[in-house]
């Protein structure tokens, strides 16, 4: 019976674990986003605006990035539904976007890099995984500090 009820247990959480997007794995992602879009302390304005807080906002209110009509006239919140559709198929859910981004195929992809995105605060603070992700033993720990 003991053994029964952890192997539950544990394939609840790896459910859960698929399905849920994972901050770590998002970074990763985010690299895809770069070319146009900062994060963190020190973020800039570039070809796409500054995504420190970006979940949960209302669209094209980050100071001093000049949006398209398009976007800013949207209407949209970027909360985690609106997100996903979004960086699936950007020019279909903000028609006339000047994003110019095919969109991310996969599911799990969309899920991480909204995580990863969330971590930040509209002053580029990481909220709540900073002590995991300093704990966090990676050979890559100078491109940690760039996000
Ligand atoms: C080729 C450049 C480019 C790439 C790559 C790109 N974006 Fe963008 N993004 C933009 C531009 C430009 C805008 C402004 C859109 C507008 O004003 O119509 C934007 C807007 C956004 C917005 C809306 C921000 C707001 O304040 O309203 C979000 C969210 C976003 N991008 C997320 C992402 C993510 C996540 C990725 C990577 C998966 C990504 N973008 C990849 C250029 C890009």
């Amino acid at each position: 019976m003991l053994t029964i009820g952890i192997l539950t247990i544990s394939g609840l959480a790896s459910a859960q674990h698929v399905q849920s997007g994972r901050a770590d794995a998002g970074a990763a992602v985010f690299r895809q986003c770069m070319a146009c879009h900062q994060v963190g302390p020190s973020a800039r304005n570039g070809i796409g605006p500054v995504l420190n807080g970006v979940v949960g906002r209302p669209a094209g209110v980050y100071p001093g990035y000049s949006y398209s009509s398009a976007n800013k006239s949207s209407g949209l919140i970027w909360d985690e539904q609106t997100l996903t559709r979004y960086l699936r198929a950007p020019a279909e859910v903000v028609p006339g976007t000047k994003m110019i981004f095919f969109g991310l195929k996969k599911s799990q992809d969309v899920a991480d890099v909204i995580a990863y995105l969330n971590q930040f605060d509209g002053d580029g603070q990481q909220r709540d995984q900073k002590a995991e992700r300093f704990n966090n033993q990676s050979p890559k720990r100078e491109d940690r500090n760039v996000y």
